[in-house]
């Protein structure tokens, strides 16, 4: 990794960031700056030319695809719901979940195909889940809602679901049953497509090291 080369990390802020820094570390990447509390956009990579962006995680294929980013770290679903034209490097097995169709318990209904005409389907991923239905021959009406979709058909704004589960908790606690997996969701090294032919020496030099770290995991069962 020649860190004497201007390198930009997209970082997803929340959820995954604690994840993403500890992953950055094994690779050799100081993150203390990032560490350290702070409302600071930009941080940089002590006593290199790297810096860390952080940014909403569904932003981060944008910052990538327009080159404010050369790299970014974001979830198989928003690439999937995005469609960014970015270069897609490695899966970094992080934030494993799945991408569901979910019913009330209660409707009785357990196949995607025992859904009614124009059922309607609350989601914030309305291109995956408009894309899904398609596929299936099921006409749907699909309605975009910004999160806690669960609520949906609790009060009768939708007929089902298409939302991420990990535990499982949050489906089972609002009565709900999933009925389809739509996509494997994990948590991806994406580069601009620029950059990556540009810069190839420094990405694929951090990107081996990754894959040493990731299969080092895998064989001891540490994935997280
Ligand atoms: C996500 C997802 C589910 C929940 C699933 O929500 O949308 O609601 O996590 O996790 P579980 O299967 O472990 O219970 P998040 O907390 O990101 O907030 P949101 O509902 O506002 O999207």
């Amino acid at each position: 990794m020649d860190k004497s080369i201007p390198l930009t990390i997209a970082v997803p802020k929340g959820r995954l960031q604690g994840v993403v820094i500890e992953l950055l570390e094994k690779v050799g990447i100081d993150c203390r700056e990032l560490r350290s509390p702070s409302r600071r956009l930009i941080v940089p990579v002590p006593d290199t030319k790297w810096r860390f962006l952080l940014s909403k995680p569904t932003d981060v294929p944008t910052y990538v695809e327009y080159g404010a980013a050369d790299l970014g770290v974001v979830g198989k679903d928003t690439l999937l719901e995005n469609g960014k034209a970015v270069a897609e490097l490695v899966d970094l097995g992080l934030g494993r979940c799945r991408l569901v169709v979910a019913v009330p318990e209660a409707s009785g209904i357990r196949d995607v195909q025992e859904l009614d005409f124009n059922s309607r389907v609350a989601t914030i991923f309305p291109n995956i889940t408009t894309d899904y239905f398609n596929r299936q021959g099921i006409q749907a009406e699909v309605v975009e809602l910004n999160g806690s979709v669960e609520l949906g058909p609790i009060v009768g704004l939708a007929d089902a679901i298409v939302d991420i589960t990990e535990t499982g908790t949050t489906l089972l606690e609002n009565g709900l049953i999933p009925i389809a997996d739509v996509a494997q969701v994990s948590t991806r090294l994406i580069a601009n497509q620029v950059s990556y032919k540009v810069k190839h020496g420094t990405i694929h030099s951090l990107v081996r090291k990754l894959q040493v770290v990731l299969r080092a995991e895998t064989d001891t069962g540490m994935e997280g």
